[in-house]
């Protein structure tokens, strides 16, 4: 097929997570051995392209070297701060810089961009690529797993297998010391990363942002489980989770961006006051975004970058690659980006952790009727 493509770029942008040097992998491999384009890795995000010199490399079939499908991170580094068209200046004012990042683009002689991102970095970057001139295909990226238009994205399997295995680590020392144990995960807004590796780690609480709780639908919970007579509890709580008056904790860092973070500490403080358990926190961070990319998360990003060069070669531009069922689709960019994709408080991980005896919160869904549904 002639597409009239003979160059195109690929980028990361927003947090890293495992997973994205397989998919600059396979966009590369793709691209050269299927169509025979050149292609170039942009630094740093967007700002490979705003910066003079341009920061970029070359991609070829020998960068790769057998490695980086394994390694965690990205090799073209990254960045979560920063929109091209309010960027922050060191005075203190912000400029629209997308015209520099449209003249890297020729510059390059880039046809088509792929970038690697969040909803929010698709939004910034297709804005920037219309500006250019050129076509973009987004691949959803993020271990929140909160992106519309996929049931997963590249980053999520490997989080919550590091979440998983520090629940199973947390337990033999909670049992030991007869602990209630606290576990503070990210996930930003959603509790997708709580649920999921919550039920898997064995957790008697959950808590997401998405379903309301009281502190003593938690304190009953751990009373019943110590009472059962097991000698320890697991609390999995996700980062966006408010105290029960609706407080967000918030973690301010110098350059004005705030982040979650805390609300393990409090949970910890009122867990020990209302059970009398000596109650322990942990809060696990960054560690949730690094370490080798797992098995799933190897063979979505192959499957995501793979699928991203055939819609490039397509002309199937403002797209982004999800994985839907059984398959990777093509999906609108305009279905993805409309904000974060919560978790349903009413869907079948929260049914399934409450039909597992976890606290999620309150029930706020109706229930269903058994007669009704015959
Ligand atoms: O969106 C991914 C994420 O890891 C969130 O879960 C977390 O709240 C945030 O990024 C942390 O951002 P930063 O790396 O800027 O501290």
């Amino acid at each position: 097929m002639n597409s009239g493509i003979r160059t195109i770029g690929v980028l990361t942008s927003g947090g890293d997570c495992a997973g994205l040097n397989a998919v600059i992998r396979a966009v590369t491999y793709s691209a050269i051995q299927t169509y025979g384009w050149k292609v170039y890795g942009i630094m740093d995000g967007s700002m490979g392209l705003i910066q003079r010199p341009l920061q970029f490399r070359e991609l070829t079939m020998g960068t790769f070297g057998g490695n980086y499908l394994r390694e965690g991170g990205t090799f073209l580094g990254t960045t979560n701060k920063g929109d091209p068209f309010n960027f922050p200046m060191p005075d203190g004012t912000t400029k629209d810089r997308s015209e520099e990042f449209a003249e890297g683009c020729r510059m390059l002689g880039l046809d088509a961009l792929v970038v690697i991102g969040g909803d929010g970095s698709m939004r910034i970057l297709s804005r920037l690529c219309e500006r250019a001139g050129i076509g973009m295909v987004g691949v959803p990226k993020t271990i929140d797993n909160d992106v519309h238009g996929t049931d997963y994205a590249v980053g999520f399997a490997t989080s919550i297998n590091v979440v998983t295995e520090a629940l199973d680590r947390l337990q033999p020392t909670a049992a030991s010391h007869h602990r209630v144990m606290i576990l503070e995960v990210m996930g930003r807004d959603a509790g997708h990363i709580a649920i999921n590796s919550g039920i898997a780690g064995g957790a008697d609480v959950i808590l997401v942002p998405e379903v309301p709780y009281s502190l003593e639908g938690v304190a009953r919970k751990i009373r019943t489980v110590l009472a059962q007579g097991r000698s320890h509890a697991l609390v999995v709580v996700a980062e966006g989770v408010k105290t029960e008056s609706g407080e967000p904790f918030l973690i301010s860092y110098s350059g004005g961006q705030q982040r979650y973070g805390g609300i393990g500490n409090y949970l910890t403080e009122k867990i020990a006051q209302m059970t009398g358990a000596e109650t322990r926190v942990t809060i696990l961070g960054h560690v949730q975004r690094g370490g080798i990319p797992s098995t799933r998360d190897r063979l979505l990003a192959s499957a995501f970058g793979v699928k991203a060069v055939d819609l490039v070669a397509q002309k199937q531009f403002g797209t982004m690659v999800g994985w839907q069922g059984r398959s990777v689709v093509a999906v609108p960019l305009e279905k993805v980006c409309i904000g974060p994709r919560s978790l349903d408080p009413c869907g079948t991980m929260v049914g399934t952790a409450r039909g597992l005896g976890i606290y999620v919160g309150e029930e706020i869904c109706p229930v269903e009727d058994p007669a009704a549904t015959i």
